[in-house]
């Protein structure tokens, strides 16, 4: 589809998130809206769709907590399924080797926007 238009969602000021935060957006596929979440690592940021690959619900308990305690991975309260923040992928527990679902970004004018159509939807 070249010259196709991107479709874009405004999330946060580029120095909103401190190192180690994160914060939640939705995204809306046909008439469906799912959680995502926008997290700030080491200077850079991600994006996942909030879904863990293990049972298919969010990872926090609706708190935008989705960090380990040393700030170096995400995890799932659920029931500890530990992901790599950079990458998406499962690092242990019972994500069995699937990656979160990846949110591409685009960094425009001092803020950060969810490429809405380039989102790994896992389908
Ligand atoms: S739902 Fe995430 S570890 Fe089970």
């Amino acid at each position: 589809m070249g010259g196709k238009k991107k479709r874009l969602l405004k999330i946060a000021a580029v120095d909103e998130l401190g190192d180690g935060e994160s914060k939640k957006f939705l995204v809306k596929r046909a008439d469906r809206e799912t959680e995502a979440f926008l997290i700030h690592k080491s200077g850079k940021h991600y994006a996942y769709l909030n879904l863990c690959r293990h049972w298919t619900v969010g990872l926090d308990f609706d708190d935008n907590d989705f960090f380990s305690e040393d700030r170096e991975w995400l995890v799932c309260k659920n029931h500890g399924a530990i992901y790599n923040p950079v990458s998406g992928e499962c690092e242990s527990g019972p994500c069995g080797g699937a990656a979160l679902y990846r949110v591409p970004l685009l960094e425009k004018e001092g803020d950060l926007y969810a490429v809405l159509d380039q989102i790994d939807w896992g389908d």
